[in-house]
C-alpha cells in the first residue's frame, strides 16, 4: 500500500489550495472609496496630486529624494539607462536570472546586454562575474534583487565605482526591502520598481524610478512625459530637452491611489512574509537536500516577490523537479515552477548572438542553468499564514520520508 497520494495514498492537505492564502491583488473598500474620489475629481493624469503624493511617499520610504511614476517597470529601466547616457552599441551588464525586461530594456536603446551568472545561494548577480565582464564599452550595471533576495550592493558598487560605471537597481521584486540599513533602489544611481499585477505592490501595471540625483530625476521625468518638465502644462512653451528621445510613459492617478493605500501596509506585509518564511526555513531544515533561497547577507527587512525552494539532487535521488512538484500537488500543495530559466533562453529575447545583439559572459551561465532545473517556488501571498507553511512543511516531510516510492514513480514515467 503506497503512502504518497500520487501513488494512491491519502492526500495530506484536505482544504482547497486556493483557500490557504489571500488572492492577489488585494482589494478593500477604503481603496475603492479613494478611487471614486479621484474619479469624480477628474485629476486623472499629468502629474496629478495623487501621483505626486505617491511618488514622494514611495521614494522617501526607500530613502531616496525623488520618485518618477511610470507606465511599467520596463519603461523605468529604459528611461534610467537613457538618462544615464546609455547609447547604441554600449554594453549593459545584467544577471542571467531575471525577467526578460531587464535585458530587453537595454536592447530597446540599441545597447548590448551582457549576461553574467548568479550566486548559487542568493540567486542574484555574482559580483565576481560582473568584475570579469567589464569592458571599456560597459556603460551600466543592473543588479536584480531576485524574488526575495538582495544582490550584494557593497561588492557591486565597489566594482562599479572603481570603473566609474553607474549602477541601476532592478527592484521589481524588492518593494520595501532594505540592505544594510538603506532602502532598495537607493544604493544605485537609480532604483527601478514594477507594480505589475502579481507584484508585492500592484496597480495592475505601473513602475517607478527613484533617485536622489536632481538632474537624473529631471531627465527621467522628461523622458516619460514627452519632454515636459514637471508643472509645465501641455501646449505651454517649453525648452526642447537636448539629446533625449522622450516618450509617453505616463501612468495614471488611479494607479497612484491604489499604490498609496498599499504602501501604508507594506511594512506589515513584508514582516509577515519574512516571519513565515523564517518559520518554514526552520521547519524544513532537517530535510536533507532542500534549502530556501538565501536573502543575502545584509538584507533586513527582506522584500518578497516569491519564495524558492532548491532541491539539491542527491537526497532527493535526482528526481526531476516537475515530479517532486507533482507529488506535492497530489498531497494538496502545488508549489509552482520556480525560477525563470536564464534570460538568454527567453522566447522574446531570442536575438541573434552572431550579430552581437547580446553577449553571454564566459560562455553559458552554468549556475543559473543548473538551478533552474532544481528550484520550485510560490508567490509571495502564499506566505501570508503560518498555518499554510505548516502544511507545506508537512508535505515536504512526507515526500522526503517516502522518497523511495517517488523514485520508483519517476523511473516508471
Ligand atoms: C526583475 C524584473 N524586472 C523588470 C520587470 C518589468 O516590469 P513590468 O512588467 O512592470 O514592465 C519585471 C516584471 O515584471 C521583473 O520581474
Amino acid at each position: 500500500m503506497a503512502n504518497l497520494a500520487i501513488l494512491g495514498g491519502d492526500k495530506l492537505v484536505k482544504e482547497e489550495f486556493s483557500t490557504l492564502f489571500p488572492q492577489w491583488p488585494p482589494r478593500d473598500e477604503e481603496t475603492a472609496e479613494a478611487l471614486k474620489k479621484v474619479y469624480m475629481d477628474g485629476a486623472w493624469s499629468f502629474n496629478s496630486p495623487s501621483e505626486v503624493e505617491f511618488e514622494q511617499a514611495f521614494a522617501e520610504y526607500h530613502g531616496a529624494r525623488y520618485g518618477i511614476f511610470m507606465a511599467n517597470g520596463t519603461t523605468t529601466l529604459e528611461c534610467a539607462m537613457s538618462a544615464l547616457g546609455v547609447k547604441p552599441g554600449d554594453e549593459v551588464i545584467v544577471p542571467a536570472l531575471t525577467w526578460m525586461a531587464t535585458a530587453l530594456a537595454a536592447s530597446y536603446l540599441g545597447a548590448i546586454p551582457v549576461i553574467v551568472d548568479i550566486e548559487p545561494d542568493t540567486l542574484c548577480m555574482d559580483p565576481e562575474q560582473v568584475r570579469a565582464a567589464i569592458t571599456p564599452k560597459t556603460k551600466a550595471i543592473i543588479p536584480v534583487h531576485a524574488y526575495g533576495s538582495t544582490a550584494d550592493m557593497e561588492k557591486i558598487l565597489e566594482i562599479a565605482d572603481a570603473h566609474g560605471i553607474p549602477v541601476i537597481e532592478d527592484c521589481a521584486h524588492m518593494h520595501g526591502g532594505f540592505w544594510n540599513g538603506r532602502g532598495a533602489g537607493s544604493w544605485g544611481k537609480v532604483g527601478s520598481f514594477s507594480f505589475q499585477q502579481s507584484k508585492t505592490m500592484s496597480s495592475g501595471e505601473g513602475g517607478i524610478c527613484i533617485t536622489s540625483d536632481p538632474e537624473l530625476a529631471e531627465k527621467i521625468y522628461l523622458l516619460k512625459h514627452i519632454g515636459y518638465s514637471r508643472g509645465v502644462k501641455q501646449g505651454q512653451a517649453r525648452k526642447a530637452p537636448e539629446g533625449l528621445l522622450c516618450h509617453n510613459y505616463r501612468a495614471t492617478a488611479f494607479q497612484a491611489v491604489i499604490l498609496s493605500q498599499q504602501l501604508k501596509n507594506l511594512k506589515n506585509l513584508i514582516d509577515t512574509y519574512a516571519a513565515n518564511a523564517a518559520f518554514l526555513r526552520e521547519e524544513i531544515k532537517d530535510i536533507p537536500g532542500v534549502r530556501m533561497q538565501s536573502p543575502g547577507r545584509l538584507s533586513e527587512p527582506q522584500g518578497y516577490y516569491s519564495c524558492h525552494l532548491i532541491f539539491d539532487g542527491e537526497p532527493f535521488k535526482n528526481i526531476p523537479k516537475a515530479v517532486i512538484n507533482e507529488a506535492c500537488a497530489a498531497e494538496g500543495f502545488p508549489i509552482g515552477n520556480g525560477t525563470h530559466g536564464p534570460v538568454y533562453n527567453a522566447s522574446l529575447f531570442n536575438l541573434d548572438l552572431a550579430k552581437g545583439e547580446y553577449r553571454i559572459h564566459g560562455g553559458r551561465c552554468a549556475v543559473c542553468e543548473e538551478l533552474f532545473t532544481r528550484t520550485l517556488g510560490f508567490s509571495h501571498n502564499v506566505l501570508t499564514h503560518r498555518s499554510t507553511m505548516e502544511k507545506l512543511s508537512a508535505v515536504l516531510h512526507k515526500v522526503y520520508a517516502n522518497i523511495g516510492e517517488l523514485e520508483q514513480y519517476a523511473a516508471a514515467k
